[in-house]
């Protein structure tokens, strides 16, 4: 039997790329409804301020970020915020004349079952490109090289199907549903 949970955004990327990365562990369903996110100091406490939002009996939020060591982990908890700002080109500004590209993109999955709340985290390494590169994707892909790796996401989507934060939190939440019908 697979648990059925609405996963609440108004991002379809995410909805699309959080139903594959899951498989047969659950029957995901979207509910396309936005909610307060609220400026705090990590992805996690977004994300429980967010749970105590949203209604139902099996919900999903989620909370991304984008963190470069350069510039001290910025953008982080402000990501959104940054990209609809100054955008891709903006951090490449931020970052113009930097040697040290190191990055690290970080998905927070919030589970609330009934009245249970658990909290699954992915992250991938990479580095910030030097221009922006390729059409798939949203977001910060076309900065994102993994590690390991040449293309950024929004130029190989195959990469970010197989290593994104989104897809290792949602091995953790995959295996936790998958406990609870064993
Ligand atoms: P949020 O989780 O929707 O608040 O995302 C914060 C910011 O990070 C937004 O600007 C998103 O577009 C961006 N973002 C979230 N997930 C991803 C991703 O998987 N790839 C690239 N950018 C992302």
């Amino acid at each position: 039997m697979r648990i059925e949970v609405e996963f609440v955004t108004g991002n379809e990327h995410k909805f699309r790329e959080l139903s594959e990365a899951l498989g047969n562990a659950a029957k995901l369903r979207w509910r396309r409804q936005r909610y307060t996110e609220i400026q705090a100091d990590s992805l996690e406490e977004v994300v429980v301020h967010a749970l105590r939002e949203v209604e139902g009996d099996a919900v999903l939020v989620e909370d991304a970020g984008l963190f470069i060591s350069a510039l001290g982990g910025f953008p982080g908890v402000y990501s959104a915020y940054v990209h609809s700002t100054i955008g891709n080109r903006g951090i490449l500004r931020l970052l113009e004349g930097e040697e040290d590209r190191r990055a690290r993109m970080v998905s927070v999955l919030g589970l609330r079952l009934g009245s249970e709340v658990r909290l699954f985290r992915g992250e991938v390494e990479g580095s910030i490109a030097t221009s922006v590169r390729g059409t798939h994707g949203f977001g910060y892909d076309p900065l994102f090289v993994p590690a390991g790796c040449t293309s950024t996401f929004a130029e190989a989507p195959e990469l970010k199907a197989k290593l994104s934060h989104r897809k290792r939190a949602a091995e953790k939440l995959a295996e936790y549903l998958l406990s609870l019908t064993r």
